[in-house]
Parts: structure tokens; sequence; C-alpha cells
């Protein structure tokens, strides 16, 4: 690779190979539970290091996969198009630790094919996690101006709609396995659920209807509410109207469901503000290269 190449393509710089400041930044946050991770195996803080590890990888994942899909919603509510550059570098952030979480897995069933594929086939969150995993391998691999050309657009964006299964996919894996605190992964459910529900709007061109933004936040936040009940339920026997009030109890965190209403609210209030989300354009130094 020549030294331009590298230039241009550094994770730093943007497409016309300029340092920028935001993708420098974002940048580090992708590092930075790396570190943290390594920091804490050499501290020996895990009671049981390598499980521990696993866990962490699998959500930092879940939560880059998640950043990731925030992108275009951000864009269409604030009219800012320069998060666009990040969109790539948080999905592959996602696959890192993804593919990270998967060595460690290996690792820790001593590379024993015959356990793996007994697992594979005998575990439906293991099946869930590695059918997700090799969608976000495609994708990953798939995600540069090559993959793009090569495709087609309207095609590459039809592919890459693939990431909405591969995340619930990766959800249904987490559900199976956390059981007890469902909260960050209750949380990330309704948000890729909304994402989606932004996603059918905008292919109707309804993306700034104020009402329909409104009524997605409340109708995800109600489903989720229930689904938690029952969830609840099958894993611990609680009952599903102890864990339906507790959503009205705010003197420990506020519950799931209402991070969810809050986001449709405030998406319906920026699109009554602004009359509408129009299509973003793409930020000048997209442009300057296409
Ligand atoms: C080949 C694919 C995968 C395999 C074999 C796999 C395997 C595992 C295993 C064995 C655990 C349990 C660790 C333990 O507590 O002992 C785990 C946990 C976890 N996995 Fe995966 N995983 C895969 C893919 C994924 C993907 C794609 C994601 C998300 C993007 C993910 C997110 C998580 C999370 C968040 C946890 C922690 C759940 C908890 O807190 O208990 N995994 N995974």
């Amino acid at each position: 690779m020549t030294r331009a190449a590298l230039i241009t393509y550094a994770p730093w710089t943007d497409r016309a190979g300029r340092l920028s400041w935001m993708k420098l930044a974002t940048f580090l946050v992708c590092l930075a539970p790396l570190v943290w991770m390594a920091w804490e195996w050499r501290t020996a803080a895990y009671p049981n290091p390598m499980r521990g590890l696993i866990r962490e990888t699998g959500d930092w994942a879940m939560r880059f996969i998640a950043l990731s899909l925030a992108i275009t919603p951000l864009r269409y509510a604030t009219r800012w198009n320069r998060p666009v550059l990040l969109r790539r570098m948080l999905g592959l952030t996602g696959l890192f630790y993804t593919l990270l979480h998967l060595g460690l897995y290996l690792v820790d069933r001593k590379f024993n094919l015959q356990w793996i594929v007994l697992e594979l086939f005998w575990r439906i969150y293991i099946s869930a996690g590695w059918v997700a995993t090799i969608i976000f391998v495609i994708m990953g691999v798939t995600s540069n101006d090559q993959g793009i050309r090569k495709l087609g657009s309207a095609r590459w964006n039809q592919w890459h709609a693939w990431v909405y299964p591969a995340a619930l996919l990766s959800l249904l894996h987490i559900f199976i396995l956390v059981r007890l605190d469902l909260y960050e992964a209750t949380v990330t459910l309704g948000f890729v659920a909304f994402v989606i529900g932004f996603r059918l709007l905008r292919s109707r061109g309804l993306q700034g209807d104020p009402a329909r933004l409104l009524k997605l936040g409340v109708g995800i936040g109600l489903v989720l509410a229930i689904f938690e009940a029952l969830f609840y339920r099958w894993a611990t026997r609680v009952d599903m109207m102890l864990v339906l009030k507790a959503n009205f109890d705010f003197t420990y965190r506020v519950r799931p469901v209402w991070w969810i209403i809050s986001g449709g609210l405030l998406m319906a209030c920026l699109a009554f503000w602004r009359r509408g989300f129009k299509r973003p354009e793409p930020p000048r130094s997209l442009q300057a290269k296409a």
C-alpha cells in the first residue's frame, strides 16, 4: 500500500486524506474498551478471566453495532451529515469485538472442533451468534468503495439491510444468556426496533411525520414492556404484573420502556420543529471523492 493510500484510509482522516478530529476522537473511543480489557486482564480483575472477557467483548460488540445503527436517524434528526463518516468505523469496530469474542470462545473451548460443532447445532444461542457473526463478516468485507462499486449502490444498500436481522439474532443470543439483568439488552432491543421502524417509515417517505414517529416510540415501548414481562416470567417465573408495575417505580432507575418512548417523543418533536426530515446530503468530503 502506498503512503498516499495509507493516509487516505487511516481511521483518523476523511476521504480527502485530511485529519478529521471527529474521526480521531471516535477511533480513540473505539480502542478504549480494548485497552480497558487488557488492563483488567493484567490486573486479574475477573474471578474467571476468560469468561469475563468473553462477556465483555460481546457487550462491546453489541454496543458498537447499535451505535452504527444510530447514525442514519441521527443524520435525519440533526441535519448534520458528518456522522456518516463514522458509520463504517463504528460498524467495523462492532465486527472487531465480535471476532475477538469468537476468538476467545474458541480458545475457551480449546479449539475442540467436535465440541464447537455440537454446540453450534445444540444450543440455539450459539447458532444465533454464529449466523449473526457470519452476516457481520460478509458486511464488513463489502463495507468499502470497492464493495459498493461491485454490487452497485442499490444492491449494496439492500444487502446491508441484513444488519437488522443480524442485530436481532445477536440480541436473541444475549437474551438467552443473560436471563437476570436484562436492562441493557432490553434498551438495545427497543432501540434496534425503533431504528427498523424508522427505516420502514423512510422507505415510504414518512420519516418526518411527527405523529407516526410518536406512535412508533410509544408502540415499541408498550410491546417492549410486555415482552420484558413475558421474558422474566419465562426465565424466572416472576409474576408478570410485578414486572409491568415496576415500570412506574422510578426510585432505582428509569425502565427501558421510558427510554424508547422518550426517544420517539424527541424524534417527533424534532420532526415537528423542522417541519419534517429531508433526505440528508452526503458531506462535502464524500462528494469530493464521489
Ligand atoms: C460465533 C458466534 C458467537 C459465539 C460462539 C458466542 C459465544 C458466547 C458464549 C459462549 C457466551 C457466554 C459466556 C459465558 O458467560 O460463559 C457469550 C456471551 C455473550 N455474547 Fe456471544 N457469541 C457469538 C456471537 C456474538 C455476537 C454476534 C454478539 C453481539 C454482537 C455476542 C454478544 C454476547 C454478549 C453481550 C454476551 C454476554 C451475555 C451475558 O452478559 O451473559 N455474541 N457468547
